[in-house]
């Protein structure tokens, strides 16, 4: 059943590719006659409740040539390097929904958000299409150039999806936003080793929790607000990087541990 999240999205999805992205008259002809619009569909909701190895030996790993998309989003990332996704990072909204609901067992509802505001953020959604990356020559601009006379730019523009105080991904205006930063990573690793739990296999506070994430946010947020001038640190932003956090621990989860507090 649909959330009212997802509709609300879907609908708005439909409206844009139907009537905003394409009013009446306002296309060319040449574009309509080229590009009929793609309607978006939406994929049916999974019922298996049973363990399944992931990834599998028909996912195997492959990285990414040099004109596969990729961007900020690791999880993403990871779906289109095993082919989850298709691994030259240009997608559909069926195809994010069902990857991240196999690849990560993420809940329908919430894939389905995150799947509709990428593609009425950054994608085409007249044509259903999305870089998980950059700027792709795959896809075309948006009917009536309502978002500039070239590519949407995919979810690694900085702006709208994309944006400041990540975990491993450094804010737009100060350095590299797209790729991972190893040394964000080392300061995570730091964190990891003051507030992290002890496990009897990868060793004594070696595990990522929560009080983890807190504290290594809030330094991250001390932080920016020294070295980036134009910090966006928006309602909007603020929950969807705690999100990302949440995911971390949530979807990166190994099975060594199974109490997360
Ligand atoms: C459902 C579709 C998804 C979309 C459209 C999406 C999109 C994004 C975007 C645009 C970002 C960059 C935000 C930023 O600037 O910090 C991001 C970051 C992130 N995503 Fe996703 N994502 C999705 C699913 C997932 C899944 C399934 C996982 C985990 C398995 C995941 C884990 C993360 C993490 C951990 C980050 C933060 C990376 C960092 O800051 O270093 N995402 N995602």
């Amino acid at each position: 059943m649909l959330s009212l999240l997802q509709t609300v999205l879907l609908c708005a999805g439909s409206l844009i590719s139907r009537s905003v992205v394409c009013p009446a008259g306002s296309l060319t002809g040449t574009y309509l006659a080229e590009q009929p619009g793609v309607p978006i569909s939406i994929p049916v909701t999974s019922n298996y409740t049973g363990i399944k190895k992931i990834p599998d030996d028909d996912h195997p790993f492959i990285a990414p040539g040099p004109d596969d998309q990729r961007g900020p989003c690791p999880g993403l990332n990871t779906l289109a390097n095993h082919g989850y996704l298709p691994r030259n990072g240009i997608v559909t909204f069926a195809q994010i929904v069902e990857a991240v609901g196999e690849g990560f067992n993420m809940e329908y509802d919430l894939a389905a958000a995150l799947a509709a505001f990428a593609m009425l953020g950054r994608g085409n959604a007249y044509l259903d299409l999305v870089s998980i990356g950059g700027e792709s020559p795959l896809i075309p601009p948006l009917p009536g150039f309502i978002d500039g006379h070239h590519a949407p730019y995919g979810i690694s523009k900085h702006g709208r999806f994309e944006g400041d105080m990540s975990i491993t991904r450094q804010d737009a205006a100060i350095g590299d936003n797209v790729n991972f930063q190893e040394d964000l990573y080392d300061e995570l690793l730091l964190y990891t080793g003051k507030y992290g739990d002890d496990s009897p296999v990868t060793g004594n506070s070696s595990v990522v929790t929560l009080k983890v994430m807190q504290e290594f946010k809030y330094s991250r947020f001390l932080e920016d607000q020294v070295k980036n001038p134009v910090l966006e640190y928006h309602p909007g932003r603020f929950a969807t990087s705690y999100g990302e956090a949440a995911f971390v621990l949530e979807f990166f989860s190994n099975g060594n541990c199974l109490d997360l507090h």
